[in-house]
């Protein structure tokens, strides 16, 4: 695949928000870092990212979205939560919060959580492109995984040339820091990332703070998991894969993709099913694979 580079202008976003909805992401500026982004409706185009990135495992995605009005059809807000969004956008915050029934977020977005990350960015690409495109954007760092976030166009290429169609290039971007996280999901604030805003309440009650994609911002299903099942036992639902057809099925024709895109859904699936457990036929260590295998290892422990 050849990686068009196209300066920031209206042109450009025309044609990164064709691109988007074609399904494929697009490395974007945002005022922290420049992001890769797709549209978080669609659980196909989301998973583009992650091919793209070779992501070895699936965490929760930050979805952006031109303003508080569109935020507040994805997630819920309560009253600190709003305060803070109204104080700190468009800007590098991002706000966990509920999940909104209905939403419409593809649910490899949350990695399978109740809760959303949602950022309002400040950045002009990034706003110019939302509007276009007019659907929430996932997007995480553009880079190639392990290595760092990409504060310049040229960073992108170095890391992700040949891997993904387009980059809008609007120069070196204003933080060089990715957004500071905040989760409001239970009436208390807690940081779960150090980024380029002081939030006030980060500091106030010596609460510990969370590494990012640790404990809370990771699905496990509330019954028992088993990998690599061929069979299901009496009390297993079995999600099959390939020639094992399973009670449903990530993928019959072995599509790491599909797989992907299926993978939370028939988690959720399996855990509302009536059987007491739940198992899983194998998937190839390879490509999506090992991110999925990854995530269902952790799922599993
Ligand atoms: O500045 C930024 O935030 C950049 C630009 C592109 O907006 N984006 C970014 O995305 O840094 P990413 O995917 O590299 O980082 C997402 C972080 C992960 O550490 C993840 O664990 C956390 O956000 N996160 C997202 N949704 C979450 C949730 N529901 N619960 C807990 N953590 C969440
Ligand atoms: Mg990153």
């Amino acid at each position: 695949m050849e990686t068009r580079v196209l300066p920031y202008s209206s042109q450009a976003i025309a044609e990164a928000a064709r691109v988007i909805l074609a399904g494929d992401p697009v490395a974007v500026p945002t005022e922290t870092v420049y992001g890769l982004a797709a549209d978080a409706t669609k659980a196909q185009a989301v998973a583009r990212i992650y091919e793209a990135k070779g992501r070895p495992s699936f965490n929760p995605l930050i979805v952006h979205v031109p303003d508080l009005t569109s935020a507040e059809r994805i997630g819920e807000f309560d009253e600190r939560a709003h305060e803070l969004a109204k104080h700190h956008w468009p800007g590098p915050l991002t706000l966990v919060v509920p999940l909104r029934e209905g939403s419409g977020i593809a649910s490899i977005v949350t990695a399978g959580l109740s809760t959303i990350g949602i950022r309002v960015p400040a950045h002009p690409a990034m706003q110019d492109l939302l509007r276009a495109v007019g659907r929430p954007l996932a997007a995480p760092s553009a880079n190639a995984s392990g290595s760092i976030s990409p504060t310049r166009a040229e960073h992108v290429l170095k890391s992700l040339s040949g891997r993904i169609p387009l980059v809008i290039d609007g120069g070196a971007t204003e933080r060089g820091l990715e957004s500071t996280i905040v989760a409001a999901t239970d009436g208390s604030l807690r940081l779960l990332r150090l980024g380029p805003l002081e939030i006030e309440a980060q500091h106030a009650s010596g609460e510990r703070i969370e590494a990012p994609g640790q404990l809370e911002s990771h699905y496990a299903p509330s019954k028992p998991l088993r990998l690599n099942a061929n069979e299901a036992a009496a009390d297993e639902y079995l999600i099959g894969f390939g020639e094992i057809a399973g009670d449903s099925s990530l993928s019959p024709s072995r599509d790491l993709v599909e797989a992907a895109v299926r993978l939370f859904d028939l988690l959720h699936e399996a855990e509302a099913s009536p059987k007491r457990r739940i198992a899983i036929a194998p998937i190839p260590d390879v490509e999506l694979g090992a991110a999925i295998n990854d995530r269902l290892r952790r799922a599993a422990a």
